[in-house]
């Protein structure tokens, strides 16, 4: 079987459809209920038994085709969570549907929920609850084929005393009232792989943000984040549309959830989920929605097979963003500058694991490893700079007949690298493509795939970044007299461009620098999440202990791992001491996916004990 992350025998089964039924409990912080999957029998000889993925679940019955049978959850084995076997008496031939009806409940350990109080809301008047399943906690919430390899349709119903959402189409026609509680219903009448089933329920409203979409958020967020996203929101998806072909889904929709959301954005169908910190008041960070409304082709309609192939998922929706984003400001300068950030990243990330790191590759074994661990911007710009390899080799007009090709023939699928590489074969060997032969039979698909390191680098259109680097020179000058028109006009990325260099410098700024750059551009007291924590790292840098402070009270604000962990390290360097009495005192604020990974990076296990 191709994917390693998995337990389940799903070569000898495939879920069709799931039925979720469950209960959202806010007083016990538990989801509690059933499940039914349709599994397909995919063997000649007859199989009798099911293999599911599970982590942490208290699973109380299991049914086959309504009659109880013989079913035990396994012992543990790491990040893979704990195999549950159940017996199909009866075998099943090829193409017959066995119906496997879980009871089960969460418990404390779920890795993928995160459960807050009223007091931990910004209205402090109801609980809120929210998932994140990729790359492998769907099998904490129920058991599973828990592989990006296996899709299934769903229905959803969810019972709950406040407002759901989940990676369905609403039925709100179909809503239940059951005493104090709903019951909301979803449908995904699309197949789709475990990690993009979703769920959040709280005290939620809505408002709309474009012609197929609306923005999910707690009431005082409301009008802020309709506000970001209403301009653009229609052009993401008439770009999008334009380069790919026509969305899938029905609606797209953003939900903006608590800070603590420890990602950008996760790409759920119908409900894109989102850090508020894109909410920034300036438009500034919104490349984000445009990045996972990309995913509703790369990703979500083709689908890597395996972790080991994330790449296929990110890389081109990297790719699309940077293509939506060059339509809307109708210049390839801005392909270029976000490539230019990109590559930047690339270098880091690759300078931080070591050049021959194995999570340097574009193709990641993932034979027991964990998916969070193997997590970087490797795949994305990796992936990125492969796909846009491809795009120069073949020519932009004829890659953009390729990239409806692709997504048309993989939709609904999961795919390797191997398949990608044929697909891509395949098409340009038609003979209209004839004069491209040379050029395709000198890429190194195995080197592409499989050498650690930094990729060929292209040359970039510098035209948006040299304002930057020029700023960024003056700055080495002992003498420079900083303003703050120096700045006057950029964008919030420009900003982020100078912080990187500024951080780079052999010589790093020192205290009194560090302290005007702050001042004299207004970084400190930004409410723009990136520049606050990009000059953060700077000041640390400087060893201005005047601004460790400041980092920790970031460290209570936000939950988005892309700056806590990074914060945390920087921290950890300078101060460890309250780097450690930060994550105590924060620890319950993040979710448990980020809090893991922060006590891998401090070298603390569970600090409560401690
Ligand atoms: N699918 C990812 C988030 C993710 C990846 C969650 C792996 C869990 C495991 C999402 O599309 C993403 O890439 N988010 C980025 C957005 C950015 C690249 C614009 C993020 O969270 O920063
Ligand atoms: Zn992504």
């Amino acid at each position: 079987m191709r994917d390693p992350n998995t337990l389940s025998n799903y070569d000898a089964w495939r879920t069709k459809h799931t039925t979720a039924n469950l209960t959202v409990d806010f007083q016990q912080k538990q989801l509690r209920g059933s499940v039914i999957l349709e599994l397909e029998s995919r063997t000649d000889k007859a199989s009798n038994e099911i293999i599911l993925d599970s982590s942490y679940l208290n699973v109380s019955s299991i049914k086959v085709n309504s009659a109880s049978s013989d079913w035990e959850v396994k012992d543990r084995q790491g990040a893979n969570g704990s195999p549950v076997h159940i017996s199909v008496p009866e075998g099943a031939a090829k193409g017959d549907i066995v119906k496997v009806q879980v009871n089960l409940a969460t418990t404390e350990k779920c890795t993928a929920l995160q459960w807050l109080t009223p007091a931990q809301t910004s209205n402090k008047k109801a609980p809120f609850m929210f998932s994140q399943c990729q790359a492998i906690h769907a099998r904490s919430l129920f058991p599973c084929q828990d592989t990006p390899d296996v899709k299934s349709t769903y229905d959803f119903n969810i019972t709950s005393p406040h407002v759901v959402v989940a990676s369905g189409v609403p039925l709100p026609e179909a809503t239940e009232t059951v005493g104090e509680e709903k019951v909301y219903k979803f449908q995904q009448k699309v197949p789709i792989p475990s990690y993009l089933f979703a769920l959040a329920s709280g005290d939620i409203v809505s408002a709309p943000i474009g012609k197929r979409s609306s923005v999910a958020t707690g009431p005082n967020e409301l009008k802020a984040s309709q506000w970001e996203l209403e301009g653009d929101m229609d052009k993401f998806l008439d770009a999008a549309e334009k380069i790919v072909f026509p969305y899938q889904w029905g609606e797209y929709n953003v939900l903006v959830l608590p800070p603590s959301f420890p990602y950008g954005g996760m790409e759920n169908p119908i409900f894109t989920f989102a850090t508020p910190t894109i909410i920034s008041g300036d438009k500034q960070n919104i490349d984000v929605i445009a990045h996972e409304l990309a995913h509703s082709w790369s990703g979500n309609l083709v689908t890597s097979c395996s972790w080991e192939h994330f790449w296929l998922n990110e890389g081109w929706t990297m790719y699309l963003e940077r293509r939506i984003q060059t339509a809307i400001h109708g210049s390839d300068a801005h392909f270029d500058f976000s490539a230019i950030r990109g590559w930047k990243a690339l270098e880091e990330s690759i300078e931080e694991f070591g050049k021959d790191h194995e999570f340097t590759k574009l193709c990641i074994s993932h034979k027991g490893i964990d998916p969070d661990d193997a997590f970087s911007t490797v795949p994305y710009e990796k992936g990125f700079h492969f796909i846009y390899y491809l795009d120069r080799l073949v020519g932009r007009q004829n890659f953009d007949k390729f990239i409806p090709h692709y997504f048309g023939k993989w939709a609904n699928k999961s795919l390797d690298s191997f398949e990608f590489r044929d697909t891509f074969l395949e098409f340009f060997g038609a003979p209209e493509y004839a004069s491209l032969e040379d050029k395709i039979s000198e890429i190194d698909w195995d080197g592409r795939f499989y050498n650690t390191g930094l990729p060929p680098k292209p040359e970039f259109d510098t035209s948006l970044v040299d304002v930057c680097y020029e700023l960024a020179k003056k700055w080495k000058q002992n003498d420079f007299k900083p303003s703050p028109s120096d700045i006057e006009g950029w964008t919030g990325n420009q900003i982020l461009v100078l912080l990187n260099e500024l951080s780079d410098f052999e010589q790093p700024l020192n205290v009194e620098q560090s302290q005007l750059l702050g001042k004299t551009y207004g970084l400190a007291d930004s409410k723009n999440a990136e520049l606050k924590s990009a000059y953060y790292h700077i000041a640390m840098k400087a060893k201005d202990t005047s601004s460790y402070q400041g980092v920790a009270d970031l460290l209570g604000e936000v939950g988005r791992m892309k700056f806590v962990r990074p914060l945390y390290r920087g921290l950890n360097k300078v101060d460890r001491e309250l780097a450690v009495k930060t994550f105590e005192k924060y620890r319950d604020f993040y979710h448990p996916i980020c809090r893991q990974l922060v006590e891998k990076d401090l070298g603390v296990s569970d600090a409560k004990s401690a």
